[in-house]
């Protein structure tokens, strides 16, 4: 177990923004989880690939050193799949397509580790990771117990799970048990996926990761380069009936179907985008030129800066729209 006092946060989150934390403990086991003081304020940090610092945070962050992918089981149709929390994300989307297991291509290249995936039900190009997860292995903060939640307990939804509601600030992923397919099961409705991935050749977990990945690098900035947290917004959930009036006024407004019952699903980038804010600048924060949902930190910025930013982008879609944004990264405060 590595324990860091008073460390900066800047190599640690994609946005790249300076902030410090006052512990930062990185653990590869459960034993070792069982060793650290909870008391006082803490939060687990995965990649820091969805979060938005605005100032020091001064408590513990707990980050999994943890790796490991290993097959659990199979039977004639399907492989069993344990990856541990601390796994980079695309690494195991990697060694899924190595071996022909199917299911995890259309998540290629999302940055971040395997146990930050079901904490907001990482999604794209069609496919979200409920699809796969079968179950979350977690450590429970102050119990100390282990507690390992079946896929249908963990309250998926759009960008969604329990992990972000009843269980916020109460249980650590350890590791997630995945369920991939030995049959072929290309998911390619997203057209733009479809046509790519034909100039690979035959579907296949690997042709259709190269497909993703290269669709994501035209279309999203490297937050190695260009400080970013992938969709800084999430598509809003509106009222079929609102979905509607405003389908009415602009023909053009992009209106998907949502899981929920007399919900419609509208694409936050295209609103942005109709607001007139892609690829604006102010100071050191804008939004990217090719994807208006994505909030860059174009050099220097502070996480506050960042936070003032995103809310006039949100007051801008809400005057023109009606349309309230929620955020999809997580902002500390
Ligand atoms: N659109 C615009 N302007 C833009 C961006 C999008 O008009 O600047 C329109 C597109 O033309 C399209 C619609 O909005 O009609 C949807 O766009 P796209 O398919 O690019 O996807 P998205 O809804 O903007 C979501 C995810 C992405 C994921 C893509 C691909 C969320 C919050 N974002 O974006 O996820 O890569 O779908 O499946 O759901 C992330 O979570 O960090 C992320 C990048």
């Amino acid at each position: 177990m590595n324990i860091h006092d008073n460390i900066s946060l800047r190599g640690l989150n994609s946005f790249g923004v300076e902030a410090r934390a006052a512990r930062l403990v990185e653990w590869e086991s459960e034993d070792e989880l069982a060793t650290v003081c909870f008391d006082g304020r803490w939060m687990a940090l995965g990649g820091g690939n969805n979060i938005l610092f605005t100032k020091d945070f001064d408590g513990t962050l707990v980050k999994s050193a943890a790796r490991g992918i290993e097959i659990t089981g199979q039977d004639a149709g399907s492989v069993s799949v344990r990856a541990r929390a601390g796994v980079d994300w695309n690494d195991f989307v990697t060694w899924c397509g190595e071996r022909g297991l199917w299911g995890a291509e259309n998540l290629a290249g999302i940055p971040g580790t395997v146990g930050a995936a079901p904490i907001q039900n990482i999604g794209a190009y069609g496919a979200e990771a409920k699809d796969i997860i079968a179950s979350v292995e977690c450590f429970v903060v102050g119990g100390g117990t282990r507690l390992t939640l079946a896929a249908e307990h963990c309250a998926f939804g759009y960008r969604d799970s329990v992990f972000k509601r009843e269980l916020r600030g109460k249980v650590i992923v350890m590791a997630v048990n995945f369920v991939l397919s030995k049959e072929p099961r290309p998911n390619l409705h997203y057209a733009a996926l479809a046509e790519k991935t034909a100039e690979f050749g035959e579907p296949t977990p690997e042709s259709i990761s190269r497909a993703v990945i290269s669709i994501r690098d035209s279309k999203l900035p490297d937050p190695s380069k260009t400080g970013n947290a992938g969709s800084f917004f999430k598509n809003p959930v509106v009222d079929v009936a609102i979905a509607h009036e405003l389908a009415a006024i602009y023909p053009a407004m992009p209106v998907y179907p949502a899981v929920e019952r007399g919900k419609s699903k509208l694409a936050a980038g295209w609103l942005i985008e109709q607001a007139g804010w892609k690829g604006r600048v102010e100071g050191h924060v804008g939004i990217h030129p090719k994807q208006a949902l994505i909030v860059v930190n174009t050099g220097g910025a502070t996480g506050a800066e960042i936070v003032e930013f995103a809310r006039k982008v949100q007051s801008a879609v809400r005057e023109k729209f009606g349309v309230e944004l929620e955020t999809e990264v997580n902002i500390v405060c």
